[in-house]
This record gives C-alpha cells, structure tokens and sequence, in this order.
C-alpha cells in the first residue's frame, strides 16, 4: 500500500425529509447565492422545500446552469454573486450545478477569469462556503472536491480541484422524478468511478478491495430495482450512498488509480456531446481489453472477473474477455448503447481525440501507458 493522505470535510445529511433541515445549517448572516439547473427542481417538489427552508434568509436565484456546465454561464453567475455580495453558495441540483457552484465560489473572491481558474487545475484556499441539495446520484460531487466545466467557445471540458461542500443533503424520494436514462447515467458512471480506482493491479489493499467490489454488485444488485420506474426507497437510498461512496476518497487510499476512460469520455462530450455516463460505458470495456493485453490490467481483470461474475472457466484470456462482455452487457442492460457508431460518433472525431491528446503531450493510466497511440486503439475498439 501506497503512503496516503485523507481529508474529507463534508458533513452529509441523508434521509427523507431532510431538505427542512437546510435552515439550520446555513450561517444566520448568510447571503446566500441559490444555483439551480434548467428547472427539474420546479416540477418534483424540490424547489419549494427549498424555498420554504429558506424563509427569512438573504438569497437570490442563479438559474440556467446547463448538463456539462459551461465557464460562460458560470461568468453569469459569478457577476450576480459579486454584485448581490455572495457570502454563501447553495447548488440545488446534479453534479454540473454542484461542479459549477465549485468554481462559482472559488472566482467570487477572485478577480481572474474562471476559465483561467480551470485551466490551473487546481484552487486553494479562498472560497465562498458551499452546501448542496443533491437531485441526481451520480458524480459523487457532493463529498469530493472535483468539479469538470467546459467551454462552448473551445468545446473542451477539463476537471479542476477546488473545495469540498460543506454540507450535502440527500434525500433518495428526489430521485422518483429521474428519467430512465438519467438513472441509468447514474448508475454507469458510478461503476465507471469505482472501476478506475480498483481496475488496476492486485495486491495493493484488501480492504479497498473489498470496498469496490461492495459498490460494484450492489451497484448491480439495485439497477433492474431502480430501473423498474417503482418508487422503491431502500433501493433509492442504496443508490445514493453507493454513487457517493464511489468518489469521495473512500475506496482510493493508497492504492494506484486510472480514469484513463474519464479524460477519453470527456473529449467525446467536448466534441460529439455525448452525455457523460454514456461516453464512459463506451470507452471502459475497449480500455480494459487495450490494458489488458499490454499487460497493465491483466491480474487484476481475473479477480474482477471472479470476484464481481462469478467467472472460473476458460484460461486466462477467455475468463478476461468474458468479463469485459459481461460489464458490457450490463451497461446495456441499463438501456445505454455501448459502442462509438450506435451513439453516431464519426472517425473524424476519434482523430481530433487523438490530435489532442498528442497536442497536449499527455499520457493516462495507473502506469503512463496509455498514450495518444494507445489512445487511438481503444476508440478503434469502441467502434
Ligand atoms: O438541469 P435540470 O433541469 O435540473 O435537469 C437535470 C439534467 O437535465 C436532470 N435532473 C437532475 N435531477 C433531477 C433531474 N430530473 C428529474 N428529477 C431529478 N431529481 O438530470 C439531468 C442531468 O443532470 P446533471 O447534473 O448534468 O447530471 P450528473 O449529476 O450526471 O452530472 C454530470 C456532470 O458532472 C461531471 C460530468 O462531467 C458532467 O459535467 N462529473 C463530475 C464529477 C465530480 N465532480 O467529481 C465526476 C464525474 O466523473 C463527472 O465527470
Ligand atoms: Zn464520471
């Protein structure tokens, strides 16, 4: 095991009903910059338990935040905050409202652009506090400090490091209003996020381990209960703990980690528009059989494919390959297509991937292997 340093300050408060509870965890002084999405919240209840635990605070409202939010909504929203006196943000909706109030509330007391905040990667220290109400389970951007913005201008997409919430409220009953899609995002992109911090090398931690294969079946154990459209609460809640257990530091001490698939998926929302989960059931089982055969994935693949399958028969590349088909066939399960011409992507598209990763001069994967050239044979794979 790795040396490792864990910090994670978010105070989570889950359960029906808990949106009342806003109220108590607000600073009485607050001035309170609310950021919603394109109006889910109006239509499943969510905005009025907002609204009504607000009573008797000083708050203005930011809506419009876009799926995959972009720096030129944010600019908006950061000149309401500057001149309204912001001194609080509060993201009522999924991970691109929750990643936009990130760096909203890094560039309030910033005078740099927040594109160029992005572009460092990382921001320390001076942030206007944040707490989230949490609509959709998926990123794990309500217990991380991870937030991914991009430019409608450049049509790139990068992630960047800035604070963690302060507090996240999780209510599963907001996830009835979710379409089957959206669940089913929710529920890929989960696995994904677990899948690159465990799919690398075995004999690291048994522990973290065991945590991400715990994630991993019940991840698969509550998709056809949540998929059926029943307002099943158990199976809602489970959801909502294992989606943010999946990324919010808990799985990942001292041990290597990929998110190869991540940065590939992202360039293919940048430029094709894919949704993000759905660029990832793409990516990840062409990446896992890329890595493999290089070697990098090989050992850890068997147990993945024992452990998580079931699978025992067949020598080394059999039980490798079935296992790839088998975390295939249960992204499709979920209702997502799974390859790169079903979602319409054209050559054209895996080529400026290419270019831009070359351009850049980067390389991914638990050991530097994957690149640009590596990068080319996993979306031809894709296909
Ligand atoms: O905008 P509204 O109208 O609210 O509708 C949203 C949106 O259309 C809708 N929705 C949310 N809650 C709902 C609901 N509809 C009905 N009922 C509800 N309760 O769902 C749609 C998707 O919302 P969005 O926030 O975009 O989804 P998600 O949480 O999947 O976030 C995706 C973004 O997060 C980034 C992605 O790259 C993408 O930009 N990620 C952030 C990460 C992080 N911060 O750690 C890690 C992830 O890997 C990911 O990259
Ligand atoms: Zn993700």
């Amino acid at each position: 095991m790795n040396n490792f340093r864990y910090y994670n300050p978010t105070q989570l408060i889950f359960g029906k009903g808990s949106i009342a509870r806003l109220a108590k965890l607000l600073p009485s002084d607050a001035k309170i910059l609310v950021t919603y999405g394109g109006g889910s919240v109006r239509r499943n209840g969510v905005y009025e338990q907002v609204t009504s635990a607000l009573h008797g605070f000083e708050y203005s409202e930011f809506w419009g935040l876009e799926s995959n939010p972009t720096v030129e909504t944010i600019r908006r929203a950061v000149a309401q905050g500057k001149e309204k006196k912001s001194n609080f943000v509060l993201a009522v909706g999924g991970g691109s409202v929750i990643d936009a109030s990130k760096l909203i509330s890094a560039a309030l007391l910033r005078d740099e652009d927040p594109w160029q905040l992005v572009l460092q990667g990382i921001v320390r220290d001076r942030f206007v506090p944040l707490g989230t109400v949490l609509t959709i389970p998926a990123t794990g951007s309500e217990m991380n400090s991870g937030a991914v913005i991009s430019s409608s201008e450049t049509k790139e997409k990068f992630p960047f490091h800035g604070q963690f919430p302060t507090f996240s409220i999780l209510d599963p009953e907001v996830t009835y209003t979710l379409p089957p899609f959206q669940l089913a995002c929710g529920i890929a992109d989960s696995y994904v996020h677990v899948m690159e911090q465990y799919l690398t090398a075995p004999g690291q931690s048994r522990l973290m381990d065991r945590f991400a294969e715990g994630i991993l079946l019940t991840l698969r154990e509550i998709a056809p209960l949540v998929l059926s459209g029943e307002p099943n609460y158990d199976a809602r809640a489970d959801f909502m703990v294992a989606a943010t257990h999946a990324l919010n530091g808990s799985i990942n001490w001292g041990v290597k980690e990929d998110w190869s698939t991540h940065m590939i998926g992202h360039e293919l929302t940048a430029i094709a528009g894919l949704t993000h989960a759905h660029s990832l059931v793409i990516v990840l089982p062409s990446t896992l059989r890329v890595m493999s055969r290089m070697g990098d994935k090989h050992d850890k693949m068997l147990e993945y494919a024992e452990h998580i399958w079931g699978i025992k028969e067949g020598n080394d590349e059999e039980r490798i390959e079935a296992a790839i088909q088998a975390t295939e066939q249960f992204f499709r399960s979920l209702g997502l297509t799974t390859r790169l011409r079903e979602a319409g992507v054209s050559q054209e598209v895996e080529d400026e991937i290419v270019r831009r990763f070359t351009e850049r001069g980067v390389v991914f994967g638990e050991n530097g292997t994957v690149t640009p050239e590596v990068v080319r044979e996993i979306l031809a794979d894709c296909r």
